[in-house]
């Protein structure tokens, strides 16, 4: 391994942005980085071996890591020469979607357990090599959706917000040590997440929940959300550019949003510190204007909104 070489670990590399973050790191021109790519079964690990091509054993390595089991984040680590980990990507994630009345509180705190509890099993075990070497980079693939909620995505908008707060703090302490943390915030990414939560909500019959909010969820939410990820969705290699290029900055960000067409969104939220504005809009065009919904996802996809960086992305310094 060339002295000046970065081993970044990334959790979730069966499929979609963790598996395209393994290939660009990789295949890096500069050859900066060791790359070692988890997955919690590695029965899926052809599709990324198999495009890794000459990388495979090099500046690539698959190795088993399920986020939410401590026995396989220790064995994990022991791969590693010196359990020494430069850079930690926290991008496994799950999604979850419904009626709350029908979901269960186990579905929810499995969701958590993935999402929030996961990295933070991780950074407990990758953070003290990191304070005693004073350098450290910690990305986090959070969401739009840890920085706004979104109707039926209640849970999963939770644990993404659970993230941002817990980084959020964490990122001040850890200047002392020379520790970056960067939040990376995709919209809609179309990967194998979207098919997944579809497939779970066809199967689920959301018992306990009331007609009326049966009918928002399966005829409002689920048309509205198909609309934006045909519109507005992002290819995971769009968006693991994006956090290659976060990883290979020297002052990185603590916040980054991967899709500007989505930047209008996020930024009702952000124009109104007392939160009326993005409810009150949500509101109206989910429940009043959904054909204006759908005709402002067209002109977002066609790109002839204005997408002005709302709030400006400063870099952490
Ligand atoms: N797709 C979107 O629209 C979108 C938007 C914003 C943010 N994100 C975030 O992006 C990240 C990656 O998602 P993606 O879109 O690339 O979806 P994906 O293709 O479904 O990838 C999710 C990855 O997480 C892994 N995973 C789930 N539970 C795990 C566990 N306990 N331990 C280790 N790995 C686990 C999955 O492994 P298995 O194959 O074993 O299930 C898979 O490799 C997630 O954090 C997600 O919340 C996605």
């Amino acid at each position: 391994m060339a002295s000046q070489q970065r081993t970044v670990l990334i959790s979730g590399c069966s499929s979609g942005i963790g598996l395209e973050l393994a290939l660009q790191l990789a295949h890096d021109p500069r050859q900066r980085y060791q790359v070692v790519a988890t997955m919690r079964d590695l029965g899926k690990k052809e599709p990324l071996e198999a495009a890794a091509g000459e990388a495979l054993g090099k500046t690539l390595s698959v190795v088993q890591l399920d986020v939410c089991n401590d026995e396989s984040v220790t064995d994990c680590l022991s791969h590693i020469e010196g359990g020494q980990v430069d850079v930690l990507v926290n991008n496994a994630g799950v999604g979850l979607v419904g009626p709350l009345e029908g979901l269960s509180l186990a579905t929810m705190q499995s969701v958590f357990n993935t999402n929030f509890f996961g990295a933070v099993r991780l950074v407990k075990a990758v953070l003290p090599g990191m304070k005693r070497r004073r350098q450290g980079h910690i990305v986090v693939v959070s969401s739009v959706m840890g920085l706004q909620g979104v109707m039926f995505n209640d849970v999963y908008a939770a644990s993404k917000f659970a993230l941002e707060g817990f980084f959020e703090s964490l990122a001040i302490q850890l200047r002392q040590f020379n520790i970056f943390i960067s939040m990376v915030e995709p919209g809609p990414v179309t990967t194998d997440f979207e098919g997944k939560l579809l497939a779970q909500v066809s199967k689920a019959e959301f018992p306990d929940t009331d007609p009326d909010t049966l009918g928002y969820f399966r005829d409002l939410y689920l048309p509205a959300s198909r609309e934006l990820f045909r519109s507005v969705g992002q290819s995971p290699r769009d968006v693991a550019q994006v956090i290659a290029k976060v990883i290979g900055t020297t002052r990185p960000p603590l916040r980054r949003q991967t899709n500007t067409r989505y930047l209008p969104l996020t930024a009702l939220k952000a124009m109104d510190p007392s939160g009326s504005l993005y409810v009150k809009t949500a509101h109206r065009l989910l429940f009043r204007w959904p054909h204006l919904l759908n005709l402002g996802l067209r002109c977002l996809a066609c790109g002839c909104l204005p997408t002005r960086v709302w709030p400006r992305q400063t870099e952490q310094n």
